[in-house]
C-alpha cells in the first residue's frame, strides 16, 4: 500500500459506498492507519490507498485509543467559516490557507458497522470536511482562493512533472 499523489487521475474519483464490512475491510483500515502514522499524517482515505470506496480513517493524537474510522461518512450540519493552512499526503510539500465551515456535524458507520456522530468546531472538523472531499474526488487545492493559488502553482507544476 502507498500514498497516491497528485496529478493521479484515481484521487480525483467520485467513490462508492462501503457495502459491507467485513474482515478485508478491517485489514485495509489497519494497513491505512499504519501508513498514515508512517506518513506522518493526521488523516486518511481511502481513495488516497488507491481504493475505491467511502472510508477515511483519522487520529490526531497518534494515541492507538484516539483512532477513528469513518465509513460512508456525510456531514449533516454546518456552522460558521474559518480559514486555516492545510496540507495533503497526496500534495506533498504545499500548504495554504481553506476556508471550511468551522462547525460541523458528521455521522458516519464505525468499523462495528454502529452509527457514530462527530460534532467539532476544532481541527477535527476541518479533517473531517479534508477527507470527505477526498472521497468526492476533491482536492484542498481546489477550494483555495486564486490569490493563494497562484502561489502554489509552480510546486503543483513541479508535481505534475514528475510523473
Ligand atoms: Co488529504
Amino acid at each position: 500500500m502507498k500514498i497516491l499523489t497528485y496529478p493521479n487521475r484515481k484521487l480525483r474519483k467520485k467513490i462508492k459506498k462501503v457495502d459491507k464490512i467485513d474482515r478485508a475491510l478491517k485489514k485495509i483500515v489497519r494497513r491505512m492507519f499504519d501508513l498514515m502514522y508512517k506518513e506522518g499524517g493526521v488523516g486518511l482515505a481511502a481513495s488516497q490507498a488507491g481504493y475505491q470506496f467511502r472510508l477515511a480513517v483519522i487520529n490526531l493524537t497518534k494515541n492507538p485509543k484516539d483512532e477513528l474510522v469513518l465509513i460512508n461518512p456525510v456531514i449533516t450540519d454546518r456552522n460558521g467559516q474559518v480559514i486555516n493552512d492545510e496540507g495533503c499526503l497526496s500534495v506533498p510539500g504545499v500548504t495554504a490557507p481553506v476556508k471550511r465551515s468551522k462547525q460541523i456535524t458528521c455521522q458516519a458507520l464505525d468499523l462495528n458497522g454502529r452509527e457514530i456522530v462527530l460534532r467539532d468546531d476544532e481541527l477535527l472538523a476541518r479533517v473531517l470536511q479534508h477527507e470527505i472531499d477526498h472521497l468526492n474526488g476533491v482536492l484542498f487545492i481546489d477550494r483555495l482562493e486564486p490569490a493563494e493559488r497562484q502561489k502554489i502553482e509552480q510546486e503543483l507544476k513541479e508535481l505534475e512533472n514528475q510523473k
